[in-house]
C-alpha cells in the first residue's frame, strides 16, 4: 500500500500537509505560490560545505542519515515550500555496473563508457530497493523529520536519455558523437539501453514513492542535446515510458528538462503533471508551449542570484508577472543553483515570492 497522496483526492490524505506545492502540481489554487530551489542542498551552504570536508559525495549520498541531515538543511534555513532528498543521477548507473567517482573540482566521471552492443548486454538491471537502498531509507528519515512543518518531499531520477548520455561519453560532452553515433548507427543497440534504463528509472522512482516521497521529479538535464526531430525518434517514447508507468503511483510527477525551448509542446505531451522549464524562454511563452492542462516549474535564472537585490529583483518579478497568479506555477530556478550564490538572496527571494503572491 502507498501512504503517498492520490492525484485527484484533494483534501483527502493531503489534508494535513501544508500543500501549498502539492496543489500547484495539481493546478489548485493556493494562498501564495510554492516555492523550492534545485540544487538547495549544497556547496553555496556552510552546513554543506562542513559536512563536505569529512565524507565523500558517495559517502553523503548512500549513508542514510547524512544524507537526511543535509537534505534538512535548506529546510531550517529557508521557508520552502518543499524538500528534495538529497542524492544524485548517476548513482544508479553504478549500480548497473559502471565504475562512478566523483572528482573534485571536475565532476562525475565514468571510466568504462558504454560504447557497444556487448557493453550494453552487460549492464545489470539490478533491484534499486537494494542499490539505492540508502536513499530510500533517507527518504523515510526526512519523512519523519518533516511531520512536524507538515511539508511535502519531493523524490527524483535521471531520465533515461541524460543517464544514457553520461553512461556513453563517460561525463560532460559538448557535441555527444557516441550518444549520437550510436543513435545513428545502431538504433536497436539504442533501444536495448535505453529500455534497461526505463525498467531502472521506474523501480526507482516506484521506490521512492513507496518509501514515501510526496512527488517526484525526472531530471533530463541533457535533453538539449537534440533537436525535436530527435527529441521525438530516440528520447521521447522511453520518458513516456517512465511516466506513464510511474503515474500508476499517484503521486504528481514533474518533467524536467533544459534547451528544449523550441519544442516544449513535445516534452510535455512525453507527461507529468509539471513540466519544468529552464530560463532559455518567457515564462508565458513557455506555458503557452506546453498547453494549459499542465502546471509549470521555474524559471529564473540561477545565475542571476548573484546580482544585488534590486537587480534580482526585477528578474524575479518578471517570472511572477509572467505568471500572472494562475493557479500551477511553482517557483524554482531553471537549472540548479551555484556554489556561489549568497544565502542572504535566497532567503530574500524565497520570503518575497511568498509576500508578493499572497492572496
Ligand atoms: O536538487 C537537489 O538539491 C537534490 C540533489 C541533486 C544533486 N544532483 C546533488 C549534487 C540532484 C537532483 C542532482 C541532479 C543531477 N546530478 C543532475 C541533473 C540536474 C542538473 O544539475 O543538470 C546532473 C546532470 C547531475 C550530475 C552531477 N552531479 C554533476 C554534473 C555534478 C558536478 C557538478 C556540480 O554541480 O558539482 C554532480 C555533483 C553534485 N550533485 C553535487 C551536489 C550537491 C556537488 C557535490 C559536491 O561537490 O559536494
Amino acid at each position: 500500500m502507498l501512504n503517498t497522496p492520490r492525484l485527484n483526492t484533494p483534501g483527502l490524505s493531503t489534508q494535513s500537509m501544508s500543500d501549498r506545492f502539492l496543489k500547484a502540481c495539481r493546478r489548485e489554487s493556493t494562498d501564495a505560490t510554492p516555492i523550492w530551489l534545485m540544487r538547495q542542498a549544497g556547496r553555496y551552504m556552510a552546513e554543506y560545505r562542513a559536512l563536505r570536508s569529512t565524507s565523500t559525495m558517495l559517502e553523503r549520498v548512500h549513508t542514510p542519515e547524512l544524507a537526511a541531515e543535509i537534505t534538512m538543511q535548506p529546510i531550517h534555513a529557508f521557508d520552502f515550500d518543499a524538500a528534495i532528498i538529497f542524492s544524485d543521477i548517476l548513482p544508479p548507473l553504478k549500480g548497473m555496473g559502471l565504475p562512478l567517482e566523483f572528482v573534485g573540482g571536475v565532476g562525475p566521471r565514468l571510466d568504462t563508457p558504454v560504447r557497444s552492443r556487448a557493453d550494453i548486454d552487460r549492464l545489470a538491471t539490478p533491484p534499486m530497493a537494494e542499490i539505492m537502498a540508502g536513499t530510500l531509507e533517507a527518504i523515510r528519515l526526512v519523512k519523519r523529520e518533516l511531520e512536524p512543518k507538515k511539508l511535502p518531499l519531493i523524490g527524483f531520477s535521471g531520465a533515461p536519455f541524460t543517464l544514457a548520455s553520461y553512461a556513453i561519453e563517460g561525463g560532460g560532452s559538448k557535441s555527444y558523437p557516441h550518444v549520437k553515433g550510436l543513435m545513428y548507427s545502431d538504433p536497436q543497440a539504442w533501444d536495448a539501453l535505453m529500455s534497461k534504463l526505463c525498467d531502472v528509472v521506474i523501480d526507482y522512482l516506484t521506490e521512492q514513492a513507496h518509501a514515501g516521497a510526496d512527488a517526484l521529479q525526472l531530471f533530463d538535464s541533457w535533453a538539449g542535446a537534440v533537436g525535436s526531430l530527435d527529441y521525438e525518434r530516440f528520447i521521447l517514447p522511453y520518458t513516456k515510458r517512465v511516466l506513464d508507468a510511474v503515474a500508476a503511483t499517484g503521486v504528481p510527477l514533474i518533467n524536467f528538462s533544459t534547451a528544449t525551448a523550441g519544442h516544449l509542446d513535445v516534452v510535455a505531451s512525453a507527461g507529468g503533471d509539471v513540466i519544468g522549464i529552464d530560463f532559455r524562454l518567457p515564462l508565458d511563452e513557455a506555458w503557452e508551449q506546453i498547453g494549459s492542462d499542465k502546471a509549470i516549474q521555474g524559471n529564473l535564472d540561477p545565475v542571476t542570484l548573484l546580482a544585488p537585490w534590486t537587480e534580482l529583483k526585477k528578474y524575479v518579478d518578471d517570472v511572477l508577472s509572467r505568471a500572472n497568479g494562475r493557479p500551477g506555477h511553482i517557483f524554482n530556478v531553471g537549472h540548479g543553483i551555484i556554489p556561489e550564490t549568497p544565502v542572504d538572496n535566497v532567503r530574500r527571494l524565497v520570503d518575497y515570492v511568498h509576500e508578493q503572491t499572497a492572496r
